[in-house]
């Protein structure tokens, strides 16, 4: 179980049955908030004597944990008399109407603990009931630090794309003060003229549609552009991938035009549609084509991208994009490493030090999306990688 509700809901059941107990509560950690909350109540124990938090300072935790790292030190294991003989803690557990208090200690940490109410009878040997006890704790210890674990990578993951992600902002930002120049030029001309030809009910007709469309052009690309660099929750909509092509290549136009790269595209007129998220595919395809952009570095080339359908085995439909670019290649023995996290050739050297990143992400987009990426490399050539998303059946 990974899953905290059950997770926890199932560990204070069990705590309970072993104990003897009718009623528990079991408070977990908050990392984020720092401190204790109550994630899991067996019977109907009080709200003002069970808080939905506790502070970390609360003494039964502080002393929970200071008693445990007390026990370590004796080379035995935290047991409730310990616990029970600090009067402060004492008190409190006794006006909680508290009898068992089992620490959850993961590698020095106190991440959680739970309270049992006084149990029904004492018709077993306190003793095996405490063993059982301390070995159920320490199972479900376990569990919850899988379950944080799992919280961590999936926060390092979002944190991993929320900055690759902003570092290709730059270059969206260059791409947009380009974009927006030409419906500029053409809004200040209308109102420069305007004034002389108010009279002329064709012109003022004709300008107010083009002047509207400019403004709509560059309210959209303020729009994608804030869509991109905020992190949102994954939102998968129908999309058509030759336009997120298109606005990516938009994007990188003015960095591949000052290096000397031509920008080919021939994109699938019957291309069917994808559920994606777009902002994600964009980051795909600028990662890609940025990173073909390096590898041509000062020296030109090419960079060629096509679209098209493919009708794999069983009739399913896929879209291809195939990113191919005249640079340097990559190395044989690099091949199987470039979606590694942190796996650059970039030190320095270039315009810009890599972080070895993008394609990690990358990679990482497209197996959310149920797709897949290959490449193909011819060293002092160029490299070729081709992207397929599952499409939308017509
Ligand atoms: N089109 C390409 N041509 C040649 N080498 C490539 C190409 N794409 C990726 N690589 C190689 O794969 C490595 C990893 O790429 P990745 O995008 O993950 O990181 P990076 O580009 O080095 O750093 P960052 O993306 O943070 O700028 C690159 O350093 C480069 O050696
Ligand atoms: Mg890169």
């Amino acid at each position: 179980m990974t899953d905290l509700g059950p997770l926890t809901g199932r560990t204070i059941e069990e705590l309970c049955r072993a104990g003897g107990a009718t009623e528990g509560v079991l408070y977990l950690l908050d990392r984020e908030h720092e401190c204790y909350r109550r994630t899991a109540v067996l019977g109907s124990p009080s709200d003002s004597t069970f808080p939905g938090s506790l502070p970390l300072s609360h003494p039964v935790p502080h002393h929970l944990y200071a008693s445990y790292k007390l026990a370590l030190e004796r080379h035995r294991p935290a047991d409730m008399s310990q616990i029970a003989r600090e009067p402060s803690v004492g008190s409190a557990l006794t006006a909680m109407g508290v009898a068992l208090v089992l620490p959850h200690v993961n590698r020095g940490r106190l991440i959680a603990f739970s309270l049992l109410g006084t149990p029904r009878s004492q018709d077993h040997e306190p003793a095996s009931v405490n063993s059982l006890l301390a070995a159920l704790a320490q199972t479900a210890t376990n569990a919850f630090d899988t379950h944080m674990l799992y919280e961590d990578l999936h926060r390092s993951h979002l944190l991993m794309k929320r900055t690759d992600r902003l570092k290709s902002l730059e270059t969206i930002a260059g791409g947009f003060a380009h974009e927006i120049r030409n419906p500029l030029t053409s809004i200040k001309t209308f109102i420069q003229l305007a004034p002389e030809r108010k009279d002329d009910p064709d012109f003022i007709r004709e300008f107010s549609r083009i002047v509207l469309d400019d403004v709509y052009r560059i309210e959209r690309l303020i729009e994608e552009i804030l869509d991109y660099a905020r992190y949102m929750e994954p939102k998968l909509t129908e999309e058509d991938v030759n336009d997120i092509v298109s606005s990516c290549l938009y994007f990188i136009d003015v960095k591949a035009d000052s290096r000397g790269i031509k920008i080919e595209k021939e994109l699938a007129s019957d291309l069917p549609r994808v559920m994606l998220d777009r902002q994600q595919i964009k980051q795909v395809f600028l990662n890609l084509f940025l990173n073909a952009l390096d590898a041509m570095g000062g020296r030109g080339g090419s960079l060629r991208v096509r679209t098209r359908t493919l009708v794999k085995p069983g009739g399913k439909l896929w879209v291809q994009v195939e990113t191919e670019d005249t640079g340097e290649g990559i190395q044989e023995g690099n091949l199987e490493h470039i979606f590694d996290p942190f796996f650059t050739t970039k030190h320095e050297s270039g315009e810009h030090e890599g972080t070895g990143l993008g394609l990690t992400i990358v990679h990482q987009i497209i197996q959310e999306h149920r797709g897949e990426i290959q490449v193909q490399s011819a060293q002092g050539k160029g490299t070729t990688f081709f992207v397929n998303l599952p499409a939308l059946s017509a």
